[in-house]
């Protein structure tokens, strides 16, 4: 299984990082038999599973319920689960007991919070009691109403500035790696060098130490628009729909089902009336 000082050791030696997300168990199974380094339970389910069109409405009941899922269907694979909007910033120790439940029940190896500043606390203490923490910045959806709309981050001097500091305090803060999402990939760059810890990129380039993908995404299951920096590795939708609408046709033309299909009986043995 990894932990920090294996991922900071495939940093070393430029072994990519491999993520993808996961929502239920046979996404996980999937995930988990392609070998990926590490399965995502990413609050984006509430977008690509639930139908919302952020990730605000999700709930900690939710991330629990989809983690358990994927902890299921994930082996022996390391599962980081996000912790949804407003779960880590109410209190400190709403924040630890929120932690604490979503780490218990979804037995995942790590959280992952979005942000810095007031969010460095929340992953100093979680480090502290043995909770690892995988940090997010650039494009935190989260903060999509602060951040005014889903845009790329840090792209003038003063932004980049303030994010390559962020990405060092979230270090200091003790997190074992950190998404970047939707970053210039020369700031992306800038940030993997200056770090120790792996960066783990989502629209920020080539050089970040590992890359992830949203599952629905990279298969275009379910997903009408895909953002610029995904790469649809299947057109699952359509080979879904045209599967669905063949038995639909088929059981119309009583083409479906067949013998083979089907169960016999002696027909001596049926009651007679
Ligand atoms: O929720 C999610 O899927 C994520 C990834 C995009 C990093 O946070
Ligand atoms: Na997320």
């Amino acid at each position: 299984m990894l932990n920090k000082n294996s991922m900071i050791k495939m940093k070393q030696t430029n072994d990519k990082m491999t993520m993808i997300t996961a929502y239920d168990y046979p996404s996980a199974k999937i995930a988990e038999q392609a070998e990926t380094d590490m399965i995502l339970v990413g609050d984006s389910l509430g977008m690509v599973v639930l139908g919302y069109d952020s990730t605000i409405p999700v709930t900690l009941e939710d991330m629990i319920h989809h983690g358990k899922a994927v902890r299921r269907g994930a082996g022996s694979t390391f599962v980081v689960v996000d912790m949804p909007f407003m779960s880590y910033h109410i209190s400190l120790e709403g924040t630890l007991k929120n932690a604490t439940q979503l780490f218990q029940e979804t037995n995942a190896q790590a959280l992952k919070l979005e942000g810095a500043g007031e969010v460095l606390e929340a992953i100093r203490r979680l480090t502290g009691g043995g909770i690892p923490v995988v940090g997010h910045l650039g494009l935190t959806p989260q903060s999509v109403h602060v951040l005014g709309g889903y845009k790329v981050q840090g792209k003038d001097e003063k932004a980049a500035k303030k994010l390559l500091e962020e990405a060092k305090e979230v270090e200091r803060a003790g997190a074992m790696a950190l998404v970047l999402e939707c970053v210039p990939r020369q700031l992306a760059k800038l940030i993997s060098e200056q770090l120790t810890i792996p960066t783990i990129g989502i629209g920020a380039g080539a050089d970040c130490d590992g890359q992830v993908l949203v599952y629905h995404d990279l298969l275009k299951y379910g997903v009408e628009r895909l953002p610029k920096f995904v790469k649809p590795y299947l057109n699952s939708s359509e080979q879904m729909a045209g599967a669905v609408r063949q038995y639909v046709s088929e059981v119309k033309d009583g083409l479906f089902p067949q013998e083979q299909h089907t169960f016999t009986m002696d027909t001596e043995l049926l009651p007679k009336e």
